[in-house]
């Protein structure tokens, strides 16, 4: 698909920005705001940016143009142009003003964004692709200093509309801290890609796009008693996870990423309404994490908003998970990652 993207720049003789940017998948999860309009984070958050899974996105200036245009090419081949009435798509164009009133150039511009895994399925494709359109566009309109300092580049990437495409500004191991302004809840790197070889095993079960948005999510999520009870230990959580990734202990690393995702999906189920993620599949990949390690095999399962599990292990037992987690009657699929690069410049 990337080549496909620069061929075509080529044969039509305009200048194309290409950015490509991979999804994360949350250690410690980000679930419910402070502020709805600024998309300042409840709890600050842990990432691993994972190779498997990326977004390829350009932004040129077609001459005849009259107006802005979102593409979207999903894994499948299936194209779609965003219509800026849909909520979503509605806050990615006016993510195009803001970033070229930010650049006080004039223009309409035309983003295609191509993922190459099942979009909206709870595989942050929207961490992806949101990081990746907001690095093509800022470098459309001029501003490659912004994209070139990290910290700016993850505060304009928090305002396209998903939280998490902060994380994906960076490689490896990242941190994104809540803060308490649009200046201070900025991404952090806490260690690169070449830090710790795990591997994130991702067992698709569901390819459908989820039910309830992760946004919907998010603005329900205090209605949950239990969501006071997440945040006010997430500080304990988080020094303990950038703790196991900085000495790199797997077993601590593992049992905090599974409670982490417990307690997420137990305040997603008890908020008002209940939002329940899960299906037969999810449960069947939860039950043979749990064969492993008890046959000795250490993995340790992680899910965000969406059916599909990540399965976490490291290198040495790569393949017995893979096989395992492969065989089983709900898995369609399993997307092999390690730690993957942060936003970078294709072309
Ligand atoms: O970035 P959003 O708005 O799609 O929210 C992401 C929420 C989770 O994936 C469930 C958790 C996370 O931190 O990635």
């Amino acid at each position: 698909m990337d080549r496909q993207l620069c061929t075509k720049q080529i044969t039509a003789g305009i200048t194309t920005y290409v950015v490509r940017a991979f999804a994360n998948i949350a250690f410690i999860k980000y679930w419910g705001r402070v502020d709805h309009n600024l998309f300042l984070p409840a709890n600050s958050s842990i990432s691993m940016t994972v190779s498997g899974c990326a977004t390829t996105a350009s932004a040129s200036f077609p001459s005849e143009s009259d107006a802005d245009i979102l593409i979207m090419r999903s894994s499948s081949g299936k194209t779609t142009v965003l219509s800026p009435e849909d909520r979503k798509s509605c806050a990615l164009y006016a993510h195009i003003k803001r970033i070229r009133d930010a650049s006080g150039r004039t223009g309409f511009v035309t983003v295609e964004a191509a993922n190459n895994f099942p979009s909206d399925a709870g595989l942050a494709s929207s961490a992806s692709s949101f990081c990746a359109i907001t690095g093509a566009l800022l470098l459309a309109f001029g501003l490659r200093d912004v994209f070139d300092d990290k910290r700016e580049l993850s505060r304009y990437v928090r305002l396209a509309g998903s939280g998490s495409a902060v994380r994906s500004v960076y490689g490896g191991f990242v941190q994104w801290n809540k803060g308490n302004s649009c200046e201070t809840s900025v991404a952090e790197q806490l260690k690169n890609e070449y830090h710790w070889d795990l591997v994130d095993l991702i067992a698709i079960v569901e390819t459908k796009k989820k039910k309830y948005s992760s946004s919907y999510g998010h603005e329900i999520a205090d209605t949950s008693p239990f969501f006071t009870q997440r945040i006010s230990r997430i500080s304990d959580r988080l020094g303990m996870v950038r703790h196991a990734i900085l000495e790199k202990d797997f077993t601590q690393l593992g049992e905090l990423i599974e409670a982490d995702s417990n307690c997420m999906h137990t305040v997603m189920r008890t908020s008002k309404p209940s939002l329940n993620y899960w299906n037969d599949g999810t449960q069947e990949v939860m039950r043979e994490v749990q064969k492993l390690r008890n046959k000795g095999v250490e993995a340790y399962f992680t899910i965000d908003a969406g059916a599909n599990v990540h399965v976490l292990c490291q290198l040495q037992d790569a393949l017995s998970v893979h096989e395992a987690i492969q065989k089983l009657d709900h898995v369609s699929s399993v997307i092999i990652n390690k730690a993957a690069k942060g936003a970078q410049i294709l072309s």
